[in-house]
């Protein structure tokens, strides 16, 4: 899935829908925007990391960098945002043209399964729904521990399947979306997270406001359908319609959620 955000349809696809930020929002009444409720999510991830001008974090699978760029310009940390994909790498960096924010912020090219970074070098480490397309999920969370100081923690939220609640074909059809990744719900990325030597934190249980974006961005994607169906190619946006249509339901059932998790190194 590596490659699934440099396609063209994709790309204009998630940059209408989603806007800055390809994540989660959380809701306070249900009527915020998608873009105000993505970004409060951010919001509550960075207040319970509560990092400052000294921190030096790294985050992995960075999108159009919009939280990368909110932490360096909110904490004045120094940010490094990863991902691996070229044309989203591109847009973050135009980005940076555009205003340079009080922190430090770069922007590279890394795989979060094997960063290219020596051992215990960063204070945070952040994932933001991006290790949903992992092919090892227990490699990244490794990689987080190895990268991280003693001390150090991990901030993590995903797109997470319940598949323990799911029927055979719901779980084939969420495993035939997700080909060659690992499907996995909030339970696993505890047990993965503790059985790397993680220390857990805190854990948000975001189920409730899955629901609500599952719904605001499959409606979202209908109403925008004739305006996208001129730029985005008719297979992507069928795929994606069917997909957007099947996680509304799971959300609504209680089988998608988006959880949160800090997590941290032992001293
Ligand atoms: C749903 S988007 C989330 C983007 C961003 N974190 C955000 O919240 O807006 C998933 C991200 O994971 C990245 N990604 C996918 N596979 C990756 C890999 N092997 N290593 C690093 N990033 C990856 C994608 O390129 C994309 O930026």
């Amino acid at each position: 899935m590596s490659d699934h955000y440099d396609q063209a349809g994709v790309d204009r696809l998630y940059a209408a829908i989603w806007g800055p930020n390809i994540h989660y929002g959380v809701y306070q009444t249900g009527d915020e925007t998608i873009d105000d409720a993505a970004a409060a999510a951010t919001v509550v991830m960075a207040e319970t990391l509560a990092p400052n001008a000294e921190s030096k974090l790294l985050e992995v699978g960075c999108g159009y960098g919009t939280t990368a760029r909110y932490l360096a310009e909110r904490y004045g940390a120094d940010v490094l945002a990863t991902n691996v994909s070229k044309r989203q790498l591109e847009r973050c960096r135009q980005g940076l043209g555009m205003a340079l924010p009080r922190g430090r912020l770069r922007f590279e090219a890394a795989d979060y399964h094997a960063l290219p970074y020596p051992d215990g070098v960063f204070d945070a480490w952040w994932c933001q729904e991006a290790m949903v397309h992992a092919e090892d999920k227990a490699q990244v969370i490794a990689e987080a521990f190895r990268v991280l100081r003693p001390g150090g923690k991990a901030v993590v939220s995903d797109h997470m399947f319940w598949h323990e609640r799911m029927t055979p074909d719901e779980f084939a059809m969420v495993q035939a979306r997700y080909a060659g990744t690992q499907v996995a719900s909030p339970a696993d990325y505890r047990r993965m997270l503790e059985d790397a030597g993680f220390r857990v934190l805190a854990h948000h249980d975001w189920q409730a406001h899955a629901t609500t974006h599952r719904r605001k961005v499959l409606a979202k994607l209908e109403a925008l359908w004739g305006e996208l169906a001129a730029e985005v190619d008719a297979p992507t946006l069928a795929t994606t319609r069917d997909a957007w249509r099947a996680w509304a339901k799971l959300a609504d059932e209680q089988k998608l959620s988006f959880d949160f998790f800090l997590a941290q190194k032992p001293v």
